[in-house]
């Protein structure tokens, strides 16, 4: 069951698509009320309570005991101390003797002090009082948190799913320059016969980073190239940035200023900013008709033969304003004299640092939307077609989420018309609650460190919760230099997650599995995620149209065993599959806690090479840094299919089964 509460006008952020009565009176649980200008729902946590959810948040499974803000960040430093990533996921299950989840639907700055500064009591604080409050109530104590899960995406709508190729294996790398640099990428994995379903295009495919263009040079026949390719079983999927280049006589940029679909300062001139291209512009994803004209733009590439895309810097990323720079170079003026000693070093740094994703910048732009919508957060009276101005800083959190919606909206319609079945593959980098319906995300730019295998791991648990279930990260990482030990045990894990992407930045060692001594280790573990794409892609379609979840904790289906409810670093994968990655440094493997008995599974140079039941309990798993090792639930079994250079090409009916064989598997399939 759900429960609405509404307070002051809130914005209507499209996150709910399902409609329901407004509850009057006290909240079910916790209590509501107006300070400092904003709401703040207050709630006692008893001991043992746990925190589930928040999606892509720093920290652990259970969120319990930190301080987390929902601010749309383009964060490149992804340590503890973070309390804002990429996207804002504002629902969260307590877990304990009272369980229930609640959405905070808030298009603006939320922060999360759960258990933080008092030790047994969260505090959800929204910047204005105009908020919608959700809770999920389960009706049966047993399966409580499934239940409210399940619940919360009949709230929120069906979770996005893409083509089944897109659970293939995807290189990727910020810095293939050309047609030449993909080439190698392509032919050396076939050489080497490591599977290989998609290759992304980094901004550099672009001309000047100029989106839904294709540089002639580096690329002089790209529709034959993508179909090339494409006859070989291997996708292109470019990126498309927010920023749109400012540039007379580039079609993209003047048409969205003559049809007037740009954000815009108050005064009604164009908001610019710098992102990759130089100053650029950006179209107002808030307002349906620049959204729908956005998404639009996407079929030249299609008609390339391009089938997926990633979104990204669509926080919006804003490196700079002229108007900002001006002001802090202004203000550096008096360090020419001033000493940087203690006090004037981190006064100059901080002015200096003071240049990307400011605040100011934020608060300077804004969005046209319906007067309807926007509730108090109007900043204009409504015009003659009672649309008003929406400062952007108030609506931070859903820039990116209607970037992504305004691209498959606008492809979905395409699709109609061409009588095609599948939807095209998109993620994102920024979302909000909403965004699930239309596309996935990755983590972002995360390091090659080791923690953040694990990182990665509560991120996605997180993730699932919020209904992002095609999510993944950069394997072996995005910044820092990656090391072979750690890119074999992050493929490792990663070979469980829908999106299966190697992305690494420019500058930073190459990352591309033949880098490395021995390529055959990581041939064998991708291999491994070919035989599982059957397994994979039904267990994602049956989270997806029944409204569970992929990827999730043990807790959510060993809920009454209190060990089980702690594991931080084990997830579920699908119903039959229990994932357990080492990611330490030179460990031999590590402890695992199996809720129920389990067949551990080791796949080794290309195949199963061992499979030995375990009783419910703790065991240490000696895990060869070559094999992967991972886990069949009691009495189930798992599809394994023989693998294959790319997913058009795997049989899907011949499959052998590791596990209970007297167990019964279901197989779903669509395409
Ligand atoms: C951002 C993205 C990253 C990409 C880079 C260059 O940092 O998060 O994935 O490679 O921009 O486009």
């Amino acid at each position: 069951m759900v429960k609405k509460f509404t307070f002051g006008k809130p914005f209507d952020t499209e996150a709910v698509v399902k409609k329901i009565e407004v509850s009057k009176g006290k909240t079910p649980f916790g209590s509501a009320a107006k300070k400092n200008g904003g709401l703040c729902w207050k709630c006692a946590l008893e001991k043992d309570d746990k925190i589930f959810g928040l999606g892509e948040t720093m920290r652990g499974v259970n969120k319990r005991g930190y301080v987390f803000e929902s601010v749309n960040s383009d964060q490149p430093i992804q340590d503890e101390s973070v309390k804002s990533l990429y996207g804002s996921h504002n629902f969260f299950i307590v877990f304990g003797k009272k369980t229930f989840g609640v959405f905070v639907d808030y298009p603006g700055k939320v922060v999360f002090d759960l258990a933080f500064t008092k030790c047994d009591e969260i505090c959800v604080t929204t910047e204005t009082a105009n908020a919608d409050l959700y809770f999920v109530i389960p009706q049966k104590k047993s399966g409580a948190l499934k239940e409210i899960a399940r619940e919360f995406r009949t709230l929120v709508g069906k979770s996005y799913i893409p083509p089944k190729w897109a659970f293939g294996f995807c290189q990727s790398r910020w810095g293939y320059a050309c047609a030449a640099d993909i080439e190698k990428v392509w032919k050396t994995y076939r050489k080497l016969g490591i599977p290989l379903d998609s290759i992304c295009l980094d901004i550099d495919y672009m001309e000047d980073y100029k989106d839904f263009t294709v540089d002639k040079k580096k690329f002089p026949d790209f529709k034959n190239f993508c179909a090339k390719l494409k006859k070989d079983g291997v996708r292109l999927v470019p990126i498309i940035d927010a920023g749109v280049k400012k540039q007379k006589g580039y079609s993209v940029y003047e048409e969205m200023l003559a049809k007037k679909l740009a954000c815009a300062k108050k005064d009604g001139s164009t908001f610019e900013a710098g992102v990759w291209p130089g100053d650029s512009v950006f179209a107002d994803f808030l307002n349906p008709a620049a959204r729908d004209w956005f998404g639009k733009k996407y079929k030249v590439l299609l008609d390339a033969g391009v089938e997926g895309f990633w979104n990204d810097m669509n926080e919006p990323a804003l490196f700079y304003t002229k108007e900002n720079l001006r002001k802090i170079f202004s203000q550096l003026e008096k360090f020419k004299t001033k000493p940087l000693d203690a006090t004037g070093l981190f006064e100059f740094m901080s002015i200096a640092n003071s240049v990307c994703n400011n605040a100011d910048d934020y608060k300077s732009f804004y969005h046209k939307v319906s007067a309807k919508k926007a509730g108090a957060f109007a900043a204009t009276k409504p015009d003659k077609d009672k649309n008003v101005l929406v400062n952007h800083a108030a609506v931070h959190n859903l820039f990116g989420y209607n970037m992504t919606r305004g691209a498959m909206e606008a492809m979905d319609a395409l699709r109609a018309e061409n009588g095609e079945a599948a939807r095209p593959l998109l993620y994102s980098r920024s979302s909000y609650i909403g965004a699930h319906r239309y596309g996935g995300l990755w983590t972002g730019d995360n390091h090659a460190y080791w923690g953040d295998i694990l990182l990665s791991l509560q991120q996605i648990a997180s993730l699932n919760i919020a209904g992002f279930l095609y999510t993944g990260s950069d394997i072996g990482g995005f910044n820092a230099n990656t090391s072979r030990d750690l890119l074999l045990r992050w493929t490792a894990f990663a070979l469980f997650t829908p999106l299966f992407r190697n992305h690494s930045a420019r500058g930073t060692r190459e990352q591309e599995c033949y880098q490395f001594e021995k390529p055959e280790a990581f041939k064998s573990m991708i291999q491994l995620r070919y035989s599982l794409v059957p397994y994979l892609y039904s267990e994602f379609l049956k989270a997806a149209q029944g409204d569970g979840l992929f990827a999730r904790p043990l807790a959510f289906d060993f809920e009454g065993d209190a060990r089980a409810c702690a594991v931080h670093d084990q997830l579920l994968i699908g119903n039959e599959i229990m994932a357990a990655p080492v990611y330490v440094q030179n460990a031999i493997g590590r402890y695992v806690y199996l809720p129920e008995p389990m067949t551990m599974v080791e796949w080794k140079n290309g195949k199963v090479a061992a499979q030995k039941k375990l009783p419910k309990g703790d065991h240490f798993i000696e895990v060869p840094l070559e094999s992967v090792v991972f886990f069949v639930r009691d009495k189930k079994k798992v599809p394994l299919a023989r693998a294959a250079s790319c997913v058009d090409k795997l049989d899907w009916k011949r499959l052998s089964f590791i596990g209970d064989q007297s167990a019964a598997y279901e197989l779903v399939d669509r395409e």
